[in-house]
């Protein structure tokens, strides 16, 4: 059994283990912090850019999705890492019934979370609010926090939904999936202002002067 994330990603690069596989050009692991992550964001299925680079999120709606994150100026690469419930790319994108979804969640997608644990989660759409928290109506669902094993976690609109709604003129969507992000990303800050002042007070009680601020 991996223990590091980096581990994982050596294993779950080789999987071999339903028939998502063979219509792929490559595994796509989770990219971002792979040492204690405070907030682990997880989409759908890699696209076909994601399938050619082997990163998530490095398409048309990774774009969406990278300029919430960096709307909030404090969701960021060093602090996050993004994934997807399926680690392959579909055929024609079809999200996939059943065996296949189950086995990655089952093999990989509980392990990187076990690995990483996240202080908080971000579900972006029906999928991963499916799989990871066995909850249905992404409508109804969004912008709650629920605890899922123990990580407080909170769904959103996928950015490919966004998009769609973008490209209608109904930007009222891109603002609600701003503000859910934006809660989101209050609770990082405030978990990371806490780490930081405990890392100053634990050098002073050892009687070195803390690092400024
Ligand atoms: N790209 C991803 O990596 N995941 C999605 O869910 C959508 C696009």
């Amino acid at each position: 059994m991996a223990e590091t994330l980096e581990a994982l990603y050596a294993e779950m690069i080789e999987c071999q283990s339903c028939k998502m596989r063979a219509g792929c050009t490559q595994v796509v692991p989770g990219a971002g912090q792979l040492i204690k992550p405070i907030l682990l964001i997880v989409g759908e299925a890699p696209g076909a850019q994601e399938d050619e680079q082997g990163e998530p999120f490095v398409g048309a709606a990774g774009e969406i999705l990278r300029a919430a994150l960096r709307k909030t100026g404090i969701i960021k690469r060093t602090n996050s890492l993004i994934t997807n419930v399926l680690k392959c790319r579909p055929p024609k994108n079809k999200f996939p019934k059943g065996e296949p979804a189950q086995t990655c969640v089952t093999k990989w997608l509980w392990e990187e979370i076990r690995l990483a644990q996240p202080e908080r989660m971000l579900l972006l759409g029906g999928t991963p609010l499916k799989y990871v928290a066995e909850l249905d109506g992404i409508t109804a669902c969004r912008g709650q926090w629920y605890n899922i094993r123990g990580i407080r976690t909170m769904a959103t609109f996928h950015p490919s939904f966004i998009q769609r709604q973008n490209n209608s003129g109904m930007l009222s969507y891109n603002e609600t999936f701003d503000d859910d992000i934006k809660q989101v990303a209050l609770e990082v800050k405030a978990i990371f202002e806490k780490a930081q002042t405990k890392a100053a007070e634990s050098q002073i009680s050892e009687g070195k002067p803390a690092d400024p601020v």
